[in-house]
């Protein structure tokens, strides 16, 4: 069986778990990666009740070690086929009261992780080839009052992701790139802003099963029509 890598994995109804659980669905056994073990327990079990295989493995996505650990655990079980980055969190805030080191932080998860998890799939997918994916948000596309922080990390993940994208093609290796432009109608907006939730739970947020439909659509592309990106927004989105 197959392997497949799913870093940036949280509660069932997040993106992560969800990325998770449908490419075990496709026959993939999935290594559940993030760094709450309780978290990615719940997920995996949910997976093998399912009938499906997934072995959940904490790791910090900014941290190297653990990185090359999990692909190394990934590639003992299976050809690695598929590797997916979901990490990143949003980092509001202005400018002006900033610090470096929440500057940092932001880049660190959003970007910096990104660069070790492709080097590591790249390194991993190189003969047999492989669909390496990365999660994008608005902020990927367009720089935000409030989200310097973010916009510039999301940002540089992307033009990342497509020098890899041309940098590994003819090895066979599909980079793709999801911008979710949006709020994800899932456990994050509902933990973090319930208010907001409430009101915009009647088709204001983005459906986490669309984005999961999109990873798919891109894993499943012949190599004689690839795309690099996808985007994503609900109908009443002003963008
Ligand atoms: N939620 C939204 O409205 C929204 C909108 C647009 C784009 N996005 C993008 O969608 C992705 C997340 O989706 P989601 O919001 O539904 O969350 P999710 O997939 O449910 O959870 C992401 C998980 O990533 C884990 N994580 C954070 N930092 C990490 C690190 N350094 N190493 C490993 N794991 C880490 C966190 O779990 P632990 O804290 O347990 O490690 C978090 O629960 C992100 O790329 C985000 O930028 C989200």
């Amino acid at each position: 069986m197959n392997s497949a890598i799913v870093i940036g994995v949280g509660p069932d109804r997040g993106l992560g778990a969800q990325l998770a659980t449908r490419f075990a669905a496709l026959g993939m056994h999935v290594f559940v990666a993030g760094r709450t073990q309780e978290k990615l327990d719940a997920v995996v079990a949910n997976i093998i009740g399912s009938g499906g295989k997934a072995t959940p493995v904490v790791t910090d996505a900014t941290n190297e070690d653990a990185v090359v650990s999990l692909f190394d655990q990934a590639a003992s079980a299976g050809t690695v086929e598929a590797a997916i980055y979901n990490a990143g969190n949003n980092t509001p805030g202005p400018i002006i009261d900033m610090t470096a080191d929440y500057f940092t932080q932001s880049w660190q998860i959003c970007c910096f992780g990104g660069f070790l998890f492709g080097r590591e799939a790249i390194r991993r997918m190189q003969h047999a080839g492989g669909t390496l994916l990365f999660t994008g948000a608005s902020a990927s596309l367009r720089g935000r009052a409030g989200f310097g922080a973010f916009n510039s990390s999301k940002a540089a993940l992307r033009t990342l992701a497509q020098a890899m994208a041309k940098e590994c093609g003819k090895d066979g290796i599909h980079v793709g790139h999801v911008v979710v432009d949006g709020a994800i109608h899932g456990e994050k907006i509902k933990q973090r802003f319930p208010d907001y939730y409430e009101k915009a739970s009647d088709g204001k947020m983005i459906s986490i099963e669309a984005i999961v439909d999109a990873f798919e659509y891109l894993y499943r592309q012949p190599k004689t029509g690839w795309s690099f990106e996808v985007d994503l927004r609900t109908a009443v989105e002003n963008w």
